[in-house]
């Protein structure tokens, strides 16, 4: 359905079984040149041979921490040393560490914060500048998350850095729209994947978690990056500013 020829996409935190890596795959598949990072040198080499086996002329894989913004600058410069320049970011890195807030510490504090605010805002920010000075326009995808409008005890640092990104859309969405660059937020309802696997461990919480969204199941990471790529491609050339929830209605739920 879509093609992404001649593109050329990054997407961080793109290694293990995530919403990152079934993006890439999504891009690659459909002809795009793609970058993708996350911390772990094992991880991301991994994810590339995942992703393109044999041929990686169309794959530039890096280990880098988007809670740095040295990393990130590097990560996004590499893409446009690799490639010659890019077109679309999807900004997706991203951890939470849920609990009692009286016992979050201010490592949680630093890592959530920087890892899902700081490091959107850099990694967008560099893309930006080079998508600008190109002329040719871009595409800035962030993925927030339901969090940002729901309530839950023991997300709140999470759920503010979410919903940070959420307005961060619309204020980045507003500035460069002129540039020609669009930015927009999926925001992903209850998906399986490593960032809750604890959570979801007992099955007591999957059950009760599927009779609360309308739909009555989790979503899946294709679910996701489908939503990604359609916001990425030219279907969605006038959208900009928007966080499209893609999360089976749980939203409705919690008003
Ligand atoms: N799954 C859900 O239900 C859900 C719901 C709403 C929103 N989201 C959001 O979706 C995004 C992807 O999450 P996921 O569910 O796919 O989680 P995941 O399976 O834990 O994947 C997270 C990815 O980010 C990488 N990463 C973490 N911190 C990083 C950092 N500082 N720098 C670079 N890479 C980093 C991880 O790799 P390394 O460990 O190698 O760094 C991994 O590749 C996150 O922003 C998350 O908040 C998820």
């Amino acid at each position: 359905m879509f093609d992404f020829t001649g593109k050329v996409a990054a997407v961080t935190g793109a290694s293990g079984i995530g919403i990152g890596i079934e993006t890439a795959k999504h891009f690659f598949a459909a002809g795009a040149r793609i970058g993708i990072c996350s911390r772990s040198q094992e991880r991301i080499f991994q994810a590339a041979r995942e992703i393109g086996g044999e041929d990686q002329s169309r794959i530039f894989a890096m280990p880098a921490d988007t809670s740095v913004v040295k990393d990130t600058e590097a990560f996004i410069g590499g893409v446009i040393r690799r490639f010659d320049h890019i077109d679309i970011l999807i900004n997706n890195a991203g951890v939470q560490f849920p609990g009692p807030s009286v016992e979050f510490t201010e490592e949680h504090w630093d890592s959530t914060v920087d890892t899902n605010l700081k490091g959107y805002f850099f990694a967008a920010r560099y893309a930006a500048k080079e998508m600008a000075a190109r002329g040719k326009g871009g595409c800035i995808i962030n993925i927030g998350s339901v969090n940002a409008v729901t309530v839950v005890a023991g997300q709140a640092v999470y759920a503010a850095a979410k919903a940070g990104i959420s307005q961060m859309t619309k204020s980045l969405a507003r500035e460069w729209g002129r540039d020609g660059i669009r930015v927009n937020c999926v925001a992903p309802g209850s998906i399986p994947t490593l960032i809750n696997k604890d959570i979801y461990r007992d099955p007591a919480v999957e059950r009760a978690m599927c009779e609360k969204i309308p739909m009555g199941r989790r979503g899946t990471t294709k679910e996701i990056a489908d939503a990604v790529l359609y916001l990425a491609s030219d279907y969605a050339s006038y959208i900009t500013g928007q966080t499209l929830f893609v999360d089976g209605g749980l939203t409705l739920v919690h008003g």
